[in-house]
């Protein structure tokens, strides 16, 4: 069975990892730069960069020594190319052209929300294999995004819906930070929200078209934004776990009224949770019990696979490989996805 070595440095981690074709994960490791960033409150994109420079290549000899490979074992490369701060994808593309170039093994760049998307078929030595059979919907909560998708086959995904202003992770991270939480805010929020029940602060539930599966995050920011000035200097420090268990609320809710709405709509009855949001805990539970509730086969991948790592990068190019696609020394890489990504609109 082929195996390949992937490479993920489009934000702030650097993620290596070995997969086999069937989605087993031979190695998967992430080098978090967040102490670095946390003296900032976010990524800042140059230092981002730099220090892709200075993990990975020792991360790809880690990846080989502990997994007991050597370059005969793998036999193809994949990177992330878009959408991501460039100059951190730059560092992962050409490592990964040069180790192609020098080593003679194909390579392939793939989409970063693409991967997200495919990681729960991951599996591994902790992780059993799940079932999801075709067509299933895919919602892509992550830092910069909110997409949720038809997914049909390999390689064929149809965007449903978007956030038509702040992605989920985002105003998560917003609002963490004017908390004064440390980076990365959303996971900061879940934890520190993990003591209190929800309940105390109400935010403005968001009014779309009835039927809309988009999501709009952006009010909600605003009203905690308003909230939280109006009680600086935040004094009461006690408070701002009861504040954060409501804002966390409101964007859940949100996003399950949309599932229901896309479930209802679309007539499927699977659907996949993925992206950085999809390990908050709360997110978790609440979907678990309106699956079960409403009769959903849901896939929530575990923690590692949810948040940024190279195993979900290293599936979606072996099956991209799989079909005789490969990448060329020539390519570059992109903030944005590209428009042959994803078809739009299949409902
Ligand atoms: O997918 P991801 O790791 O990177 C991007 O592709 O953006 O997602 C990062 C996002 C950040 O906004 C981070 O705060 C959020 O995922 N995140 C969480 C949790 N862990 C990471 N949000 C809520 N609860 C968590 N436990
Ligand atoms: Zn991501």
């Amino acid at each position: 069975m082929k195996k390949i070595l992937a490479v993920e440095t489009s934000c702030d981690d650097t993620a290596v990892a070995i997969v086999r074709e069937d989605g087993f994960v031979v190695f998967n490791q992430v080098s978090n730069q967040d102490e670095i960033h946390q003296a900032y409150g976010g990524v800042v994109p140059e230092l981002a960069s730099r220090n892709h420079a200075y993990y990975l290549l020792p991360l790809i000899e880690q990846a080989l020594k502990e997994s007991n490979h050597t370059w005969m074992d793998i036999d193809e490369l994949a990177v992330t190319n878009r959408p991501g701060l460039v100059g951190s994808l730059i560092v992962g593309l050409v490592t990964v052209k040069s180790l192609s170039l020098l080593l003679k093994k194909p390579y392939i760049a793939v989409n970063h929300i693409e991967g997200h998307i495919l990681s729960p078929f991951l599996w591994d030595q902790d992780t059993p294999s799940v079932s999801l059979p075709f067509p299933f919907l895919s919602l892509i909560v992550s830092g910069g995004h909110t997409y949720l998708f038809e997914v049909k086959d390999f390689g064929q995904y149809y965007l449903i819906s978007r956030t038509l202003d702040d992605a989920a992770g985002e105003v998560l991270d917003k609002i963490a930070r004017s908390l004064g939480l440390g980076y990365p805010g959303g996971a900061q929020m879940d934890k520190i929200s993990q003591s209190v029940s929800p309940g105390r602060y109400s935010f403005p539930k968001i009014k779309l078209k009835e039927k809309s599966l988009n999501f709009s995050f952006s009010g909600l920011k605003t009203s905690a934004i308003h909230l939280i000035q109006k009680m600086k200097p935040l004094e009461n420090k006690e408070l701002i776990p009861y504040i954060c268990a409501d804002f966390q609320s409101a964007v859940i809710n949100q996003i399950i009224d949309r599932l229901d709405r896309a479930i209802q709509q679309s007539g499927l009855k699977s659907i996949a949770i993925a992206g950085g949001v999809s390990a908050n805990s709360r997110l978790r539970k609440q979907a678990l019990s309106w699956a079960s509730r409403s009769n959903i086969n849901l896939i929530l991948p575990p923690l590692k696979y949810c948040t940024d790592n190279a195993a979900m990068i290293g599936f979606t190019g072996l099956k991209q490989l799989q079909k005789g696609i490969k990448s060329t020394q020539e390519l570059n890489c992109y903030p944005h996805s590209l428009k042959e990504d994803f078809y739009l609109d299949p409902i």
